[in-house]
Parts: C-alpha cells; sequence; structure tokens
C-alpha cells in the first residue's frame, strides 16, 4: 500500500544540537502556580514537603529532566521587588499580586527558595528581572546578590541570610512582555533602555557568563525582533524572547476540555503558527547577526483556554487533554528542527497555570498528558539534529489547512536514532513511510501518547488515564518504517 506522507531523514546535513534547554519550564506567582501550587509552606504537616515546596512535584520534574526554570514571571516579574523576598519571612512585606486576581501575598517564596528549588531540581535558574517598575540598580543588585563570591555589599547581605556560595545565575530577563504589562512601551524606546540595563549587568564569580535576555515580540511582530537586532549590538544581548500562545480568540478561548472539532481545528492552526513565527523572526536575527550569536528564546508557549468554570478563583487554571498533548507535540517538533536558532523555550506555565505539565488538589497531584509528551521527547535533549524532508499531508476545514504531520529525529552519543512523528489530524490514521536507508540498526522500538478521544484527560480520579504506552505495530523492512499513525496521537521510535 502506497503510504500518505513519507519522510527522509537527511543525516548528511546533521550539524546543529538540539539544546535541552528549549525543554524549559515557567513558573509564575499566579493562580496557584507558586502558592498552593510548588509551595505549600515549610509548617504544612499534610503534604510531604522539602523547606516548603512539594515533593511529589521536585519528584515528576526530576524524572522529566527539566533543565531550567524561568521565575518570577510573566507580568508578575515587572512589579517584583526582589529584596521583599528574602530575610526572615515574618518580616517581608507583602505585595498585591497587580496582574493574576489582585490577591495579597506574604513574599515567603522568594529568591532562596526559588534557588534552592533550581538546585534540588538540578535545572538552570531563569530569573526574569523588573524593569517596568524596578530600576537599574534593583538589578544589578539581584545580580550581585545571586552570583558574587567576594566581599561585596549584596554578597554580603546574601551570606546574612544564610547562603555562603553563589548560586551564579546565567540566564536573566531584562522585563517581560515590555509592548504590554512590562511598560507598554515602543521598541524604539525598548531598545534603547535595554542597552542602558544590559550595560550595568556583569557576571561577577570568575568566568561566569551570564546571558542577557531582551525581552522580545509576540507572534507575528517581526517589526519587534528587527529594532530590537539593529539597535542593540551583540555584545550586549545574547538572546532576545519572543512568545505565542495557541489561543483562538482572546475575546473567549473556548474551554479547556468540551471543546468541538472546529474549536480542535483553530487550536492546532494557531499552534502551528509557531513554524511560521520562529521561521521568520529567525530570518531576521540572520540579516542582523549572520554567525548566529544571539539566539531565540521562546520564554512562553502553550495552549491557553478560559478557566474551568467549576474551579473557583483558579486564575488561569485549566485542563490538560490529548489535545495539549498534540500541540506540545507539534511545538517541540519546531523548536528541535530549529535548533540553530532557538536555543531556550519555557512552557506556560509548569504547575496548575494554563498548559501545565502538573495539576494539583490539595494533597493530590496528578500527570498530564503534555507531561507525558515532554518525557517522551527527553531523548531528544543535546542530541544531534537529524534535519527531515515531510512529503506532507493537510488536514483542512472550509478553506483552510494545516500540515497534518509533524517530525523531528535527532542522534543521542549513544548512537541511538531517535524519531518523534505526530499525527494532528482529528479523523484520519495516517500511513507514513520513513526511508531509514542511511542509518544504521539493529533494532527498532516505540513509544504512543494517544486516546481513544480528543477530549480525553486526566483527572484526580483517574490519574493513568493517559501515560507514555508502548507501540509495535510498524513494520520495517529493507532500510524503511512504515506506520499508521493513529489520528491525534505522538509516536517516538528509537532506533538502534
Ligand atoms: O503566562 C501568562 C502570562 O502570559 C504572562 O504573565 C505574560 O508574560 C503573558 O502575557
Amino acid at each position: 500500500q502506497k503510504a500518505d506522507v513519507t519522510i527522509k531523514i537527511n543525516t548528511s546535513q546533521a550539524k546543529d544540537t538540539i539544546s535541552k534547554h528549549i525543554y524549559g519550564h515557567f513558573a509564575e506567582h499566579l493562580g496557584r502556580c507558586i502558592y498552593d501550587g510548588f509551595y505549600v509552606g515549610e509548617d504544612n504537616t499534610t503534604i510531604s514537603h522539602t523547606d516548603g515546596v512539594r515533593n511529589d512535584i521536585i519528584q515528576a520534574l526530576k524524572d522529566l529532566k527539566i533543565p531550567n526554570l524561568r521565575w518570577p514571571g510573566g507580568c508578575f516579574a515587572d512589579t517584583y521587588h526582589w529584596k521583599d523576598g528574602i530575610g526572615k519571612k515574618e518580616d517581608r512585606p507583602t505585595i498585591v499580586n497587580r496582574w493574576w486576581g489582585g490577591v495579597t501575598e506574604d513574599n515567603s517564596f522568594g529568591t532562596h527558595d526559588f534557588l534552592n528549588l533550581c538546585e534540588v531540581l538540578d535545572a538552570e535558574p531563569y530569573l526574569s528581572a523588573n524593569v517596568g517598575s524596578g530600576t537599574v540598580q534593583e538589578l544589578i543588585d539581584w545580580v550581585q546578590y545571586t552570583n558574587h563570591n567576594l566581599q561585596s555589599p549584596m554578597a554580603d547581605l546574601r551570606r546574612e541570610n544564610g547562603r555562603e556560595k553563589p548560586w551564579n545565575v546565567k540566564y536573566w530577563g531584562v522585563g517581560n512582555e515590555a509592548w504590554g504589562c512590562g511598560g507598554n512601551m515602543r521598541i524604539e524606546y525598548y531598545a534603547d533602555l535595554y542597552r542602558k540595563y544590559a550595560t550595568f549587568m556583569a557576571g561577577w564569580s570568575g568566568d561566569n557568563k551570564i546571558f542577557r535576555i531582551a525581552s522580545g515580540a509576540t507572534g507575528d511582530d517581526y517589526h519587534w525582533t528587527e529594532v530590537l537586532m539593529k539597535q542593540v549590538p551583540y555584545e550586549l544581548m545574547e538572546a532576545v524572547a519572543l512568545h505565542h500562545y495557541a489561543v483562538i480568540d482572546w475575546t473567549v478561548k473556548g474551554p479547556s476540555k468540551d471543546f468541538d472539532s472546529e474549536i480542535y481545528f483553530k487550536t492546532m492552526k494557531a499552534a502551528t503558527l509557531m513554524e511560521e513565527y520562529v521561521t521568520k523572526h529567525s530570518a531576521i536575527m540572520d540579516k542582523y547577526d549572520p554567525e548566529n550569536k544571539v539566539a531565540l528564546f521562546v520564554d512562553e508557549w502553550g495552549g491557553w483556554y478560559d478557566t474551568e468554570p467549576e474551579i473557583q478563583n483558579g486564575v488561569l487554571y485549566q485542563q490538560n487533554t490529548m489535545r495539549d498533548a498534540m500541540i506540545a507535540a507539534s511545538t517541540l517538533n519546531t523548536f528541535n528542527n530549529h535548533a540553530r536558532r532557538v536555543k531556550m523555550a519555557n512552557i506556560a506555565q509548569a504547575v496548575n497555570v494554563l498548559q501545565a505539565v502538573i495539576l494539583t488538589d490539595e494533597e493530590k497531584m496528578i500527570l498530564t498528558p503534555t507531561y507525558h509528551v515532554m518525557k517522551m521527547y527527553a531523548v531528544h535533549h543535546d542530541a544531534l539534529l537529524l534535519p527531515t524532508e515531510v512529503d506532507n499531508i493537510y488536514y483542512s476545514l472550509g478553506d483552510e489547512k494545516i500540515p497534518a504531520i509533524s517530525v523531528s529525529a535527532s542522534r543521542d552519543d549513544d548512537n541511538s536514532t531517535h524519531i518523534s512523528v505526530s499525527n494532528i489530524h482529528l479523523n484520519k490514521n495516517i500511513l507514513v513511510e520513513i526511508d531509514l536507508e542511511k542509518i544504521e540498526y539493529k533494532n527498532i522500538s516505540a513509544t504512543i501518547v494517544t486516546s481513544s478521544k480528543v477530549q480525553d484527560h486526566n483527572t484526580f480520579e483517574n490519574p493513568e488515564n493517559i501515560t507514555i504506552k508502548d507501540f509495535t505495530d510498524f513494520k520495517n523492512k529493507k532500510g524503511s518504517l512504515k506506520v499508521t499513525i493513529p489520528a491525534f496521537s505522538v509516536i517516538t521510535f528509537e532506533i538502534k
């Protein structure tokens, strides 16, 4: 039978490494992400924790091998004053979360709590600093506090607060969404402001090099990237950010689990725009930076729906279905395939907010379909990208169409090849033929994330409804792999 789609793996063109940081996460002071999510407090006696952070979340994120964690925002970052979150907890002032629910927080989760958590997770911290309502001094003090190893006012203050060694934080966001909640700035103004902030930021400890990340565009705002690249010299900027959410309509975002086939199509259309955005922003960066010195960090991405109606005060809390698994697969394939320029990405957000990998309800915790896709894709961390060529077919609705099959492939240090293929079509099982002629191997195995309905999800009552399963329904003959990818499924092959 003739395949619907053929895939070629161009091993001879392999040259870029897929940065593991593409598989990064994001934790904002928003809804129940930090408080009543990660952090349940040092005095909690019902939930097992380490310094107030849930042990089940720590274990799940370690199992996922999360490479980095971005904090404290998001929009919250440009209202956050880090000095209010250090020192004795009972002495800390409160802060009203102006963007997310107007709740009053007690600053009990601060810099030490976050950076110690990252150490426990073995993840690089990414601090998103306040430009909108902060000062240059406040930001450079924060860098000195976390990174200086000798005597200095901020390093001494850190020692007074119980931490001798610096944490050596590498990743620093210079504001967030400067075009919106970060200060409603024009890029022409922000680019100059960025230059000023970046000038005073130093790595401090030995040869600890910091990454300064300029607040980037949203979606197709190419003017933003163009001006940033034109106005800011390489020496001042290690990365440019980009945000894109899979949203069907910002006024009515639709339900997170009871959606119909039209909403599903529209969500996938919005999600697959990531390919176009990354391609076009990268092309602008190539024009000004042909040597690829400045990285593109997609430091917020994911599906965004209406908050679950039955959840009280559930700011941006949403369920996570097979649709989210499909967003994750397609987006991660895009990032893998753009490994040359995209060096970091952060799904929004890790716990209880937007496309979360983890949901909690008091002492219960579940892993979402998105978690399982990210876990399945961990084989691509720091592996050599093998470029692919796809003779695709389309999934359409009315006049609109999107490629049905999405793929990325890599080879790891043990010489195993991994090919991740997803079929986002809602109704069609697609026969795919993968040409393996250029690959030497003895054995092929595969795993799948799928379900019988695209609305299926994990619940606190049925937490294992969707997980990673073994998959054997493929044929391998004379250097060719034939497989029918079921509608809305993700498969990863291991070839070794
Ligand atoms: O992730 C939720 C919000 O989305 C972030 O705070 C903001 O940066 C973006 O608009």
